[in-house]
């Protein structure tokens, strides 16, 4: 295991032990996430741990399957004791970018929906400012998406349409498509989050402000540290 990976499966299993029996949970999605799966099933086996979760993708589904975890829909809950799930960046006031796996408005539904989102990263996800490197995911409607886009390069970034492996659009598991924006820098994540909100065609946009609980960082050598 990679350096990297043993920093996710750590931080992914300290948050998999923050679960009470009982619980319904936001299953979050990506690669860090994944471990937190693995530590679930273990916990369910060896404690008789009982929980039920609502996936948000269906990549997190099919996974939450495969290891016997029970899954909900939203429409089921009225609310979550806890959403765990990982970030691309995240800013010194606990503020992110998530989206990368393209999962970002139903990530953003269930953490809203929890009453904690606890938030798993590795140290290299920390940044000084957002936006600088990793580029802004927007989901978008597709009808129209060329005019949403011009809308969305006027509030300084240069969007592009997120394509698959063989070239074609990406679609959402909401049937849409997403422009990650590069900016220089997002100074006022709250700002930004609203302003593109309000552009006609957009579904949401990956920052994430204010919604983080405690977030548990990894570092190679596998230790972790909880911010509160
Ligand atoms: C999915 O849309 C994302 O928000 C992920 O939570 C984020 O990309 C983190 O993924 P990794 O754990 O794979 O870095």
């Amino acid at each position: 295991m990679t350096d990297q990976n043993a920093a996710k499966r750590a931080v992914a299993y300290a948050a998999a032990d923050l679960v009470q029996d009982g619980m319904r949970l936001g299953l979050g999605s990506g690669s860090t996430f994944l471990f937190v799966l693995e530590r679930l099933a273990q916990r369910m086996k060896s404690e008789k741990l009982r929980i039920a979760g609502v996936p948000t993708s269906g990549g997190t589904a099919a996974a939450a399957q495969k290891h016997g975890i029970p899954l909900l829909s939203m429409v089921e809950v009225d609310w979550l004791d806890m959403a765990i799930d990982g970030a691309d960046e995240i800013d010194p006031n606990k503020n992110m970018i998530k989206g990368g796996g393209a999962a970002l408005t139903r990530e953003k539904i269930v953490a809203a929906a929890a009453r904690e989102m606890v938030v798993i990263v590795d140290e290299s996800k920390f940044v000084p400012v957002l936006g600088e490197k990793f580029r802004l995911p927007v989901e978008v409607l597709t009808f129209g998406w060329r005019q949403t886009e011009r809308a969305i390069a006027d509030t300084g970034c240069a969007p592009s349409l997120r394509r698959t492996a063989s070239d074609d659009p990406l679609i959402t598991d909401n049937g849409n498509y997403v422009l990650d924006c590069k900016f220089d820098g997002i100074t006022d994540p709250k700002r930004l989050h609203d302003q593109l909100n309000a552009i006609p065609g957009v579904l949401d946009n990956g920052l994430f402000v204010g919604m983080a609980g405690r977030v548990i960082v990894g570092s190679p050598d596998g230790r972790v540290r909880v911010l509160p």
